[in-house]
Parts: structure tokens; C-alpha cells; sequence
């Protein structure tokens, strides 16, 4: 579904991405664990549009994105939900799913989709008058991976959904993660958590300083020395 191919991105003279390539298959959960300043976010950006690519392709369903803006991705199927949540949180759950459904070519599909975050997340049905700002950072995680899936993407991506917050709530976001796998979506999660990252995915990709250092299974990887040193410790 997704290919990024030998993709390099620099902020002036700073490489932070060194031709970096990675797949996501359709229907797989695929993980990018890296330190602070390795370039998940420069990856998940760059995929969703948000920053150019110095060189390289991002090819998603067979076609190349080139110089698709980032709203136009979203249409095609590529919805980010970025690191620190982008919520609104002055506007109320209800609301914040509806900027998240903005992209719909037709509104009568918002309360579909609605009532299937509800499904996923009965919290935020619970909660849906409440102001963003007010929930809980689980909560509030929640709320933007539904506000990604407000737009029916085919490839969810996900950076760093469990900054902040406490390991029995990364649990359960894990949880919910597995449970869109089973229900066909395509996840590319990037994470400093490798706990939850090998909980969830089936391929991983270790990237340190902008390159892909190893790629594997979370099992095989995790059973590599030079790897469970740096990150099973976080
Ligand atoms: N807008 C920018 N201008 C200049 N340098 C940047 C910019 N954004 C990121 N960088 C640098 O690029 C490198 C990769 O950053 P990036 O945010 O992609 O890493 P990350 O893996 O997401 O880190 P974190 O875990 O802290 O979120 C870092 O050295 C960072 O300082
Ligand atoms: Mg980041």
C-alpha cells in the first residue's frame, strides 16, 4: 500500500532523513522505533506531506505523491494523527471528530463514522460535549486517533501516541490498535515505545540518525543485543 523509497529530507543543511525506505503492506500494523531526533516525525510528515522530500518517492496505492499537498493525501486515503495530538481544545469531542471528518467528500457520512469511534472509543461517546482540552492525555489520545479516522483513511499513521502518558493507558491504546487491525486498517505506528511497538506491529524498522539501522520482526528484533540495549530499557 505504501512505499517510501530512498527518501532524504534536510532542514537547510541538516540531513535528518538519509534515504530512508520503508513498506507497509495492506492490512499490516508496521512499526518505526527510534530516539529522540532519529526522524520519525520528518518520515510521518513527509509521508502525510507536511514537509518535502529532498529526493526519493513516496508511492502510496501505486501511485507517486510527488508534490501532492498534504490535504490531498488526506483524500486519498493517508490520515496522520501528529505527535502531540493536534486536537482543538477549546471545541468540544463531537466537534474535534467533526474537523477530523473535514475531508469527507459527503457529509452524511459523519455520523456513520461517528458512531463507529464511538464503537472503538465508548469513552468519547460518554464524553462527546466535553471541551478536548479538559479530557485526560488518554483521553485525549484517543480522541485523535478518532479524529484520524473521521476521514476513512486506508493508511492510519500514528506518531507517538503514547508521549505523556502512563503504561497501563499505552496498554490500552495498544489494545484499540489491534482491535483496527482486525478490522482491516493498514497502521504505520512511530514510537520511542518499544514495548508497545512490538506488542502491536508485525515488521519493525529501527531507525537511528535518519537511516533504517535494522528491520525485522519485533521477536527477532527485539532478540538482537545492539537493539534491546538501546530501546527495551526506555
Ligand atoms: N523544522 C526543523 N528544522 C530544523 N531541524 C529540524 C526540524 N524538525 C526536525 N529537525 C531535526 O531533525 C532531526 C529529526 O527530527 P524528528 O523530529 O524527525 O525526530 P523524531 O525521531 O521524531 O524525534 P522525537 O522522538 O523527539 O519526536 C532532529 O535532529 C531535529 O532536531
Ligand atoms: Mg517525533
Amino acid at each position: 500500500m505504501l512505499d517510501v523509497e530512498a527518501l532524504v529530507i534536510k532542514y537547510g543543511p541538516f540531513l535528518a532523513l538519509d534515504g530512508v525506505s520503508v513498506k507497509v503492506g495492506e492490512g499490516e500494523i508496521v512499526g518505526v522505533i527510534g530516539a529522540n531526533g532519529a526522524g520519525k516525525s520528518s518520515l510521518v510528515r513527509a509521508i502525510a506531506g507536511l514537509v518535502p522530500a529532498a529526493s526519493g518517492r513516496v508511492v502510496f496505492k501505486g501511485q507517486e505523491l510527488g508534490a501532492e499537498p498534504a490535504y490531498q493525501r488526506n483524500r486519498m486515503g493517508i490520515a496522520l494523527v501528529p505527535e502531540g495530538r493536534g486536537l482543538f481544545p477549546r471545541m468540544s469531542v463531537e466537534e474535534n471528530l467533526m474537523m477530523g471528518g473535514y475531508p469527507l467528500p459527503e457529509r452524511q457520512r459523519m455520523a456513520p463514522n461517528m458512531h463507529r469511534c464511538f464503537g472503538l472509543f465508548p469513552v468519547l461517546r460518554e464524553r462527546r460535549h466535553q471541551l478536548a482540552g479538559t479530557l485526560s492525555g488518554g483521553q485525549q489520545q484517543m480522541l485523535a486517533v478518532a479524529m484520524g479516522l473521521m476521514s476513512e483513511p486506508q493508511l492510519l499513521i500514528l506518531d507517538e501516541p503514547s508521549l505523556g502518558l502512563a503504561p497501563i493507558v499505552i496498554g490500552e491504546i495498544g489494545e484499540r490498535l489491534k482491535l483496527l487491525r482486525a478490522s482491516g486498517m493498514t497502521i504505520l505506528l512511530a514510537e520511542q515505545n518499544a514495548n508497545l511497538t512490538g506488542n502491536v506491529t508485525d515488521r519493525i524498522y529501527v531507525l537511528q540518525t535518519g537511516r533504517v539501522r535494522y528491520h525485522d520482526r519485533p521477536e527477532v528484533l527485539f532478540k538482537m543485543p545492539e537493539v534491546a540495549e538501546s530501546f527495551l530499557s526506555i
